[in-house]
């Protein structure tokens, strides 16, 4: 997908964004290896740990229902410009080695890298499952 509509569609998943605690909200869009998109916001829970990053919604709602692969990430918070905290950028890594990522503003102002930009000498699958094709690892 257009790496602009890819961003409408974070900014649309951002409105849905739960975030009483913080008021900081944040949305996503994961475009799997077949085209198909996933879009997530941050959901926070009041004793805080069991909150959810809009990254990781958008990914776990793909996984779950048979879209192992991750091809581009979109992401847009109420910063400038958000970039996905050190958790969800290993579950990227699980799902999408050579993702694109785009930290985005506005559709038009955004900003692109690989994973490994933003994951610089990650431990992945591979690690554990030699063997396997990594991000299809079941
Ligand atoms: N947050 C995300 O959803 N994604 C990020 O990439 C950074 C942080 C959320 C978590 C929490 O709900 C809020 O932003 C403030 O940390």
């Amino acid at each position: 997908m257009d790496n602009k509509k890819l961003i409408r569609k974070a900014l649309e998943a951002k409105k849905m964004a739960y975030v009483p605690y913080s008021g900081f909200h944040v949305g996503a869009a994961v475009e799997m290896e077949d085209g198909t998109v996933f879009t997530g916001c941050n959901i926070e829970i009041v004793s805080y740990s069991p909150t959810i990053c809009a990254e990781r919604t958008a990914i776990f709602k793909a996984v779950s229902e048979g879209h192992k692969k991750i091809r581009k990430v979109a992401v847009v918070g109420d910063s400038h410009h958000t970039y996905p905290c050190g958790v969800c950028r290993q579950v990227i890594r699980e799902f999408g080695k050579d993702a694109r990522i785009l930290i985005a503003n506005t559709e038009d102002d955004f900003l692109e890298y690989g994973l490994d930009e933003l994951l610089p000498h990650s431990f992945g699958p591979e690690e554990l499952l030699p063997d396997s094709e990594e991000e299809n690892n079941v």
